[in-house]
């Protein structure tokens, strides 16, 4: 019969299920691959960019989510909880909800993007907003999973990053090898772990010759791994990444050292304005904290810092439509004229008559 597909069905060998496990899935990862063709052009490199926004919920997180709630559900747990900037809870609140499990999310108030709110409200979860930041929530989460019968499905769950990990395994199945150089954001420290976890254990087992440099570029003001030491207030636009202590420090930092990466921060108007390259260039539309990768593969480029030649993955973290306030608060152009119902007046506002 017909399996939906996931990467559970897709890479079961390689992830931490028991067989009486469920797989708890709404066809997540196999997300595509593009050529990034302004950006290679633009750096002497071939460039392609792994658009996680077309998961399931519209991130990366939907990869370790599907491992976390079956493993939950294979457990019996009846409910689980995460801190989130908005992406994992979105995530936890529809897998769970798809399980029968009831999803809790704790969110520091008013710095969730709508789209994002809406997907957590909308899959029933229970949303309790909090008086602080992620760093906060994320205290609180582990503090109740300890209390409380509840099952913590943050990326200090270890079978978050063994289901994100997947990505990189797609990288290498598509391409026939690693990269050179592999590019994202980082915020709580769990993606780059989690890819970096993927490349070594796929080049162990012989499927790829080896593996890539890790560069992960944070926003300036939430920079805790540019840094090295937390950041008690951290600000950014990219409202995913607005986090400054991550859970993952150490494992992120392995993976930059053991690969021969960096860290690097990136302002918020390099940000958006690699939102925007991406975006009316590229054809891709991601959140701002998604093009926190661009925008630092663009300005080390500018200061000569990218060697031509290389083979470059980039994964853009996150679907432009979960924070259309921000990407609309940037654009003049949005308060269009409005034109009456004829030919002409059309054919003058879209420019092709005067
Ligand atoms: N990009 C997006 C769109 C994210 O939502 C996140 C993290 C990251 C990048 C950074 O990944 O934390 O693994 O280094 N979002 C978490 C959340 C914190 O709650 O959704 P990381």
């Amino acid at each position: 019969g017909y399996a939906v597909p996931g990467v559970i069905n897709r890479y079961r060998d390689w992830l931490p299920l028991t067989d009486t496990d469920p797989v708890i899935t709404l066809g997540e990862g196999s997300t595509p691959l593009v050529p990034a063709e302004e950006l290679s052009t633009v750096l002497g490199c071939e460039v392609w960019l792994k658009v996680e926004g077309s998961n399931p919920t519209g991130s990366f997180k939907d990869r370790g989510m599907t491992v976390a709630i079956s493993v939950a559900a294979g457990a019996g747990s009846k409910a689980v909880v995460c801190a989130s900037t908005g992406n994992t809870s979105a995530s936890a609140a529809a897998y769970a909800s798809r399980g029968g499990l009831q999803p809790l999310v704790l969110l520091p108030a008013g710095r969730i993007a709508t789209g994002k709110l809406a997907q957590a409200i909308v899959h029933g979860a229970k949303v309790v907003q909090i008086e602080g930041n992620f760093d906060d929530c994320l205290t609180l989460a582990r503090a109740l999973a300890d209390e409380f019968p509840v099952a913590l499905v943050n990326s200090v769950n270890p079978v978050r990053i063994e289901g994100q990990k997947t990505a990189a395994f797609e990288i290498v199945d598509a391409l026939g090898d690693a990269p050179d150089l592999h590019v994202l954001p980082v915020g709580n420290g769990g993606n780059i772990t989690a890819y970096w976890r993927g490349y070594t254990e796929y080049a162990r087992a012989g499927r790829a010759a080896g593996t890539p440099r890790m560069w992960g570029f944070q926003a300036s003001g939430a920079a805790p791994l540019v840094l090295g030491h937390p950041v008690r207030n951290p600000e950014t636009v990219a409202t995913a990444i607005r986090i400054g202590n991550p859970a993952s420090t150490e494992l992120a930092i392995a993976a930059k050292e053991e690969s021969g990466g960096l860290f690097e921060a990136v302002g918020d108007d390099e940000i958006l304005a690699a939102q925007a390259f991406l975006a009316s260039r590229e054809g891709v539309f991601v959140e701002p904290a998604s093009a926190a990768g661009v925008a630092g593969l663009l300005a080390k480029h500018a200061r000569g810092e990218v060697d031509s030649g290389q083979l470059i993955t980039v994964t853009v973290t996150g679907h432009g439509l979960k924070d259309v306030d921000t990407a609309l608060s940037r654009r003049q152009s949005v308060a269009a004229e409005i034109v009456p119902t004829e030919v002409d007046a059309v054919a003058r506002a879209c420019g092709l008559t005067d």
